[in-house]
């Protein structure tokens, strides 16, 4: 059980009814809870809770329109995503409770500050490192409307400029990474067919590879709801066509690739995070065509080419350069 929703569990009483839990973890809570209702925007951990709880737990940007008489926020990384998310949360509870759950070191503290937007906040646990705070909401917001905050940045490609649309709480919101900048640079060579980009975020590697290899068809592939959103409006924004899939990991991924572009994972919530990454490598030729390409941008210090060559081939290092390492290998 997640030490979050272990704090819940200390409070029970508060949380029997028709209660939302926004970005709950897949472990049992919607178990202890018959009557509540979860919000999930992680591909992952929505599959395995409708897997578990049939029809209970809604996956999307926004909340469904169900009636609820409280909701809980499981805190999220980013402060933009948190506020976008409280808002949307307070602005269907009137007079009803919102309570915010998080992991110290997450910075619940901090976070919990945002409540006192809508009335006057509480902490009303503190346990297994985490805490509980509450807020009846008295001022009510307005419902925010998701794409208005989205954060616009352009770049200027060697074929043209490309517009990029970042969502709160999507990686690199509002600015190119400088891994990603780095695979952008070398973006040459690539085998014609269908192309996927892992991992997609904004979609800012993917709308580049539409563009550059128009021929081509590009599948962007996240876990993230709001990274889908946002490869979606970056996609739109230069007038191109691609699939966007909300998946998790590369099983999500079509077959018959001619090649896999990626900027992996390795954070997660406050947790380092390897094993979306290690999978990719490891699964990435039952995705690709013979002699079909992966490509990667990694930070240095990440150990990925005896794994890339155990599973896929020889690997390349293309480039180098501020801490980052282009890999390429082919399928065998
Ligand atoms: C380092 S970011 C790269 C984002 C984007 N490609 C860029 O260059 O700005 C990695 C992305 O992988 C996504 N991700 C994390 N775990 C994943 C999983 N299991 N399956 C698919 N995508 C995942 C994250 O949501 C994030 O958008």
């Amino acid at each position: 059980m997640d030490p979050r929703s272990e704090v819940l569990l200390r409070q029970a009483e508060l949380f029997n009814g028709t209660v939302l839990f926004a970005g709950l973890p897949a472990d049992d809570l919607l178990g202890h809870f018959p009557d509540a209702q979860g919000w999930s925007w992680h591909a992952g951990e929505h599959a395995l809770l409708d897997a578990r709880f049939d029809h209970r737990c809604h996956f999307g940007t926004a909340p469904n329109e169900a009636d609820v008489q409280a909701a809980v926020l499981f805190l999220p990384k980013s402060r933009e995503l948190t506020e976008y998310l409280l808002n949307t949360l307070a602005a269907r509870l009137s007079g009803r409770e919102l309570y915010l759950v998080g992991e110290k070191r997450a910075g619940v503290e901090r976070a919990a500050k945002q409540l006192a937007a809508f009335g006057q906040a509480r902490k009303l646990d503190s346990a297994r490192h985490c805490q509980l705070w509450q807020v009846r909401v008295i001022n009510i917001p307005e419902k925010p409307d998701l794409h208005s905050l989205a954060q616009h940045y352009e770049l200027q490609l060697t074929d043209g400029p490309l517009k990029v649309l970042s969502l709160p709480g999507v990686f690199s919101h509002g600015r190119l990474d400088v891994g990603s900048a780095l695979l952008l640079e070398h973006l040459d060579d690539l085998p014609g067919g269908h192309l996927l980009d892992f991992g997609c975020g904004a979609g800012v590697l993917g709308a580049a590879l539409k563009r550059r290899y128009p021929a081509s068809q590009v599948t962007l592939l996240d876990v993230d709801a709001f990274a889908v959103e946002s490869s979606r409006l970056t996609l739109a924004a230069n007038d191109l066509q691609a699939e966007v899939i909300n998946g998790d990991g590369i099983d999500a991924a079509p077959v018959g690739l001619s090649a896999i572009l990626s900027n992996p994972p390795f954070h997660q919530g406050v947790h380092t995070h390897y094993h979306a990454s290690e999978h990719l490598l490891r699964q990435a030729s039952q995705h690709l065509v013979n002699n079909g390409e992966l490509r990667l941008v990694a930070n240095s210090f990440l150990k990925y080419p005896p794994l890339i060559e155990q599973h896929l081939g020889p690997c390349q290092n293309l480039a180098e350069a501020k801490g980052f390492r282009i890999y390429r290998a082919n399928k065998r």
